[in-house]
């Protein structure tokens, strides 16, 4: 298993790009599966997550290009000819966000096969609203041996009230709800960008979807969906990430390819913060400032503070003059970060959804542990700023959501490597040159 040296002390200085949304690229590449013709996306980001999702759908018959050119980041899927309406349990377990093909598959193939997901090292993860809302739909639904079998003959439209908000729940049934006989009112839905990125998506393809990044979406049924090309919007979480980073490391960093506006609520925290930040067009420009305030933080459905950021802030506030109080409201288990910072030198205490982490205190490296995707970006973070070396574990969780991510903090001062990495020889100056 891959693990990364860091050394820290180096501020982030430069510019970094940000890669496609993962989280806009997979329910996209779902998306493929309501038609029988092409769909090519662009911008999608060079992550494990995309080449589990290229073989799920590889494994149900659809045809995957997948490339990485330097000029672009595209795929083209063609599912004209699917045969296999299942997420096999190998697939869904290492990645939950399979669940998505539930609803285009049924859809689409008027059945489908696809593994519960079980819980994850953030909580238990449930699809019950996923299921709930399919039934609305017209969709049977029955539960054995670890699987989810749906059949329908054709959707028909319903109205659907989500209990709670549902990122991934409000993607599927957007999807399946496009192919079905008649209207579908969704109230209580996720307003997330990757969500307003799907419905584009969709609207490209021949749907008819208004009200996407808005709690009320509606979509009056059509009988078919064609190929379309869309480009992925650029990750914001990843975004937010390279921020915090140069905000902790004393930078002065561009953020490069972003969307700034879907930042808000963590720009606006890390300004209370003391951090310079500068928006333009699609760039944000970060620059440290020589101590950072606490502030408090309380994870909230977006466009509030997202729980994808929560871990990376905790690594911020560590270094913060003051107490700051992380309130994590969307996932029950989401704190396993703390106790690797605490082991790197920070004052943690975690009691139920909250954790107290009282600053400044300096950190020193040590050997840490990832846990999940973004306790262990929030560990390469704490990394960055602590004294000496520290080495992290089981890489693959980070390389499942940030592309190549060593090599861009590197390209902007930082001493990060991946072991086993075989880094660039450095080019011997040229003779004469002082
Ligand atoms: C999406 O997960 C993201 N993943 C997650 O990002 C993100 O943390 C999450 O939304 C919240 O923003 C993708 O988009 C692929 P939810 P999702 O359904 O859709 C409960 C990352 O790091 N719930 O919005 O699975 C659930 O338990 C990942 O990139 C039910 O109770 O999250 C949670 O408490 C991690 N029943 C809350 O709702 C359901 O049927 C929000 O979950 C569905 C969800």
């Amino acid at each position: 298993m891959d693990k990364f040296v860091i050394r820290g002390g180096n501020p982030l200085v430069g510019t970094i790009r940000v890669s496609g949304a993962k989280n806009a690229a997979l329910p996209a590449m779902a998306a493929a599966i309501l038609t029988d013709e092409p769909v090519i996306l662009e911008n999608i980001p060079d992550v494990r997550d995309i080449e589990t999702e290229r073989k799920l759908l590889v494994s149900m018959g659809a045809e995957v290009e997948l490339g990485y050119g330097r000029a672009h980041h595209r795929t083209t899927i063609s599912c004209r000819s699917l045969i296999n309406p299942e997420a096999a349990y190998e697939v869904v377990k290492t990645m939950r966000a399979s669940t998505l093909v539930l609803g285009p598959l049924v859809a689409r193939m008027k059945r489908a096969r696809v593994s519960m997901p079980g819980g994850c090292a953030i909580g238990a993860r449930p699809i019950d609203l996923h299921i709930k809302g399919l039934e609305k739909l017209g969709v049977t639904i029955t539960q054995e041996h670890g699987y989810i079998e749906a059949s329908a003959e054709r959707l028909r439209g319903g109205h659907i009230i989500f209990d709670k908000i549902t990122v991934t729940g409000t993607e599927d049934l957007m999807m399946a709800a496009t192919l079905a006989e008649g209207e579908t009112v969704m109230e209580n839905c996720a307003r997330e960008p990757e969500v307003s990125d799907l419905a584009g998506l969709l609207n490209k393809m021949g749907a008819c979807i208004t009200g996407a990044g808005t709690a009320k979406i509606r979509i009056q049924g059509v009988s078919t969906l064609h190929g379309a090309r869309h480009r992925i919007i650029p990750d914001r979480i990843e975004a937010g990430t390279f921020v915090i980073a140069a905000a902790l490391t004393g930078g002065d960093l561009i953020v490069s390819n972003c969307e700034p506006t879907h930042l808000g609520a963590l720009l606006e925290k890390l300004q209370k913060c003391g951090v310079k930040i500068a928006s333009n067009g699609e760039s944000v420009r970060v620059v440290a400032p020589a101590s950072l305030r606490a502030a408090d933080i309380s994870t909230e459905e977006y466009p509030g503070f997202p729980t994808d950021m929560q871990a990376q802030y905790m690594a911020l506030a560590t270094q913060a003059e003051g107490s700051s109080v992380i309130t994590e409201n969307i996932f029950e288990n989401r704190f396993m970060h703390a106790q690797e910072l605490a082991r790197m030198g920070a004052n943690i205490r975690v009691e139920g959804s909250r954790a107290l982490v009282r600053g400044k205190t300096p950190l020193s490296g040590a050997a840490v542990q990832c846990s999940d995707l973004r306790a262990s970006a929030s560990l390469v973070i704490a990394a960055l700023v602590a004294e000496g070396e520290t080495i992290l574990d089981r890489v693959y969780h980070i390389d499942r959501g940030y592309e190549r991510i060593e090599e861009k903090l590197r390209g902007v001062g930082a001493q990060i490597r991946r072991i086993g990495e075989i880094l660039p020889k450095k080019a011997a100056a040229p003779v004469g040159v002082a």
